[in-house]
C-alpha cells in the first residue's frame, strides 16, 4: 500500500473501487473509494471499515502499520454496507476493540450484522474518547446519510472525519484534493451531492451551521468516499451551502424520450424558444442518458422541461422511471413543464403533470400535446412554450 499520511500517527486505510459503475442504482462513471483511517497514539482507533468485498485490502494495510489485536478502537459513522460491510470480520480480528457508534447507530449494527453487536457502546454529539494526546468528538448527523450517521472530529489535528458528507464517487491513484484533476473532481462532487444528498437540503443547512456554531476550525475533511479535502475545506462547505440554498441558473433542461420522432420534435422546438430568449437550454433523450446524469444537470438549472410519447395512455416507461426518481429527490425551486405526444386516448402528458404537483412541484401549465405527428402549429405553440417558461426563469 502506498502510505497515506493525514498527519502523522493518521492514515488512510481505505480501498479503491476502479471498476464499481452501478452503486445500488447510481452510475458511478469514475468508480469509488471506501475510505477508512488508522489512529495511531497511546491508543489506536479506526474510523469506519469498507464494503465487505474490499475486506482484504482493509486488512492489508491495517496490518502494514500494526496488529489488528493493537486497535482499541472502532468507531463507526455510518451503517450503510459500503462502510460497515467488513465489520464483523475486523471485530473478530480486532478482539480488544470497543466499538463506538450513535444509538441508532447500534440499532442498524445488530439488525445488519446480529446480536455480537449488542456490545457496541453508544456516543451522542459532544460526547469525547481519549486516545493519549488526541481526542475524538462525535457529532451525530442523522439522515446525512441515515438517521445513525455522525462525524467524528479530531480536536487537536482538527479533521473532521465526515463519512458520506463532502464525498464524491471518484476513484483515483491520489488521496488529497490538491492531487488530481478539478474538473473531473467537481464534475463528480456535483453528481454526488445531486445524486444522493439533494434531498437532504435543509438539513445539511442546519447541520453545517451547527457545526460552524459549534467554532470547530477545520483543516481537513476525511470523507469516505473520494479525495481527502486539505487545500482549502471551506470550499466544498460552501458549495454545499449554496447548492442546499437552491442557488441555480437561467437555465432550462429538457428530458425526453420519443417512439417515433414526434416528441423528439416537440423537444427541438422547445429548446428553439429557450434559446430564442437568449437563456441556455440542454436537451437530453432518456434512452441515450443515465437518470444519475440527468439529476446533476438539473441541480443548478431553473427549470426542468419533460416530454413523453404515451404508450398504452400513460407516459413512457422510461419516464416513469425518472419521474419516479427525480419526485423522489425532491429539488426546491425549479418551474416544471411538461408536453408530449399522443396517437389517440392521450395520458402522458396528465399523468406526469399529476406526478410532478404530488411531489409538490411549480408547473407550468397548461403543458403542450400533438396529436400523432405535430404540424407546424404544433411546433410553434412549442416554442412559444420554450419562449414563456425562458421569459420567467430570466434573471
Ligand atoms: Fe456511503 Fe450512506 O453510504
Amino acid at each position: 500500500m502506498v502510505n497515506v499520511v493525514l498527519k502523522e500517527g493518521i492514515n488512510w486505510v481505505g480501498a479503491v473501487d476502479w471498476n464499481i459503475r452501478d452503486f445500488h442504482g447510481y452510475t458511478t462513471n469514475r468508480g469509488t473509494t471506501y475510505n477508512a483511517y488508522l489512529i495511531q497514539d497511546e491508543k489506536t482507533a479506526l474510523i469506519d471499515t469498507v464494503k465487505c468485498s474490499f475486506a482484504d485490502t482493509l486488512i492489508e494495510n491495517v496490518e502494514e502499520l500494526i496488529g489488528f489485536d493493537k486497535i482499541d478502537y472502532i468507531i463507526i459513522n455510518h451503517v450503510e454496507m459500503d462502510h460497515s460491510g467488513s465489520i464483523p470480520q475486523i471485530a473478530k480480528l480486532a478482539k480488544n476493540a470497543k466499538i463506538f457508534a450513535s444509538e441508532r447507530g447500534k440499532d442498524a449494527l445488530i439488525e445488519h450484522y446480529g446480536h455480537d453487536f449488542e456490545k457496541v457502546e453508544t456516543v451522542k454529539t459532544g460526547d469525547e474518547l481519549k486516545l493519549g494526546k488526541r481526542t475524538l468528538r462525535f457529532i451525530e448527523t442523522p439522515m446525512l446519510h441515515w438517521p445513525d450517521s455522525m462525524f467524528t472530529y479530531m480536536v487537536e489535528d482538527k479533521i473532521l472525519f465526515s463519512n458520506d458528507a463532502f464525498g464524491e464517487h471518484f476513484a483515483s491513484s491520489e488521496r488529497f484534493d490538491d492531487e488530481v484533476d478539478q474538473e473531473r473532481l467537481w464534475e463528480e462532487v456535483t453528481t454526488y451531492y445531486a445524486n444522493i444528498l439533494m434531498l437532504l437540503a435543509p438539513l445539511i443547512t442546519r447541520k453545517i451551521q451547527e457545526v460552524v456554531q459549534m467554532g470547530i476550525p477545520i483543516e481537513i475533511i476525511a470523507p469516505d468516499h473520494g479525495v481527502i479535502w486539505r487545500k482549502d475545506p471551506s470550499k466544498i462547505i460552501n458549495a454545499y451551502l449554496q447548492w442546499s440554498a437552491g442557488t441555480a441558473k437561467p437555465r432550462a433542461i429538457i428530458v425526453f424520450d420519443t417512439m417515433w420522432g414526434s416528441t423528439d420534435a416537440m423537444a427541438r422546438a422547445i429548446e428553439e424558444g429557450i434559446a430564442s430568449q437568449g437563456v441556455e437550454a440542454r436537451l437530453f433523450k432518456l434512452r441515450n442518458r443515465e437518470n444519475t446524469d440527468i439529476v446533476t444537470e438539473i441541480l443548478e438549472a431553473k427549470a426542468v422541461i419533460v416530454g413523453s410519447p404515451t404508450l398504452n395512455n400513460q407516459m413512457f416507461p422510461t419516464l416513469g422511471g425518472f419521474l419516479t426518481y427525480i419526485t423522489g429527490l425532491k429539488p426546491k425551486g425549479k418551474l416544471w413543464g411538461f408536453f408530449g405526444s399522443y396517437g389517440w386516448g392521450g395520458g402522458a402528458v396528465k399523468g406526469m403533470v399529476e406526478m410532478a404537483k404530488k411531489a409538490g412541484f411549480e408547473v407550468y401549465e397548461p403543458g403542450i400535446e400533438a396529436k400523432y405527428v405535430p404540424d407546424q402549429e404544433d411546433l410553434k405553440k412549442c416554442f412559444d412554450f420554450g419562449q414563456q417558461i425562458a421569459q420567467k426563469i430570466k434573471v
